[in-house]
């Protein structure tokens, strides 16, 4: 009996130095492109489906109606589309190029099968090592509720909500950054870049 305890004992010790010494050695996933780590994903949605359905609310605040709507669509054009694409429009090389990839969530289904409650705690806290931020600190609670109630009826949207959804047109609301060199005011001292100069040979 002795032995066998010992051995169990020394077996879980081995166990977890090989697994130090995998993540230790550069042998794990780390970037974008390498292949996930066994069970990464189901490991990753497991605790995240548990906390939501322990943390999530399950009535709605807000009346979901056409003015929620355009209010979400709205928040969602300014804050969202850059990485979950706007309808009809092809993600963003950006958006692309993450992992996990954010889902388009104006293509498909989207998340219409799931509550408004479980978008709601998704934009309220982020989604922890992805690059799914929380939106506590950017969006009032009334704006996170239209946006979520937004998502959950994306496949019934009228046409005044989809025109709120196309593309920022340049100069209007909802471009974030304008383009380098171009109208951001002058610091002092502050040499603006030019992204396409080439370098010169002296
Ligand atoms: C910087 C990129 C980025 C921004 C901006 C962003 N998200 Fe996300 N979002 C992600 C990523 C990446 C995921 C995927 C997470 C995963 O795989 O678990 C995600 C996941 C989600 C999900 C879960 C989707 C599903 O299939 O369950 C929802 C809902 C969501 N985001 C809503 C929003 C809303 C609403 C906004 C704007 C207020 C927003 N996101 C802004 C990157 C982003």
């Amino acid at each position: 009996m002795k032995v066998f305890v010992t051995g169990v004992i020394i077996g879980i010790f081995l166990f977890a130095l090989g697994i130090v010494f995998y993540f230790v050695t550069g042998r794990a996933s780390a970037s974008v492109e390498d292949k996930p780590l066994p069970f990464e994903r189901t490991l990753a949605h497991a605790a995240l489906d548990a906390r939501i359905k322990k943390d999530m609310p399950t009535s709605v605040p807000i009346a979901a109606d056409e003015n929620a709507y355009l209010a979400g669509a709205k928040v969602y054009q300014e804050h969202c589309g850059i990485c979950h694409g706007l309808p009809n429009v092809e993600q963003t090389p950006m958006a692309k190029a993450m992992f996990p990839k954010p889902p388009a969530l104006f293509k498909g289904k989207g998340v219409t099968d799931d509550p408004a409650g479980e978008t709601y705690w998704k934009v309220v806290n982020g989604i922890r090592l992805t690059g799914m931020p929380e939106f506590k600190h950017i969006l009032n609670d009334t704006q996170m509720w239209q946006v979520s109630l937004l998502l959950a009826n994306a496949d019934k949207i009228s046409d005044a909500v989809k025109q709120q959804l196309k593309p920022p047109t340049p100069g209007g609301p909802g471009v974030p950054v304008p383009p380098i060199g171009m109208s951001v005011p002058g610091k002092p001292g502050r040499v603006p870049i030019n992204p396409h100069a080439s370098p010169t040979v002296q």
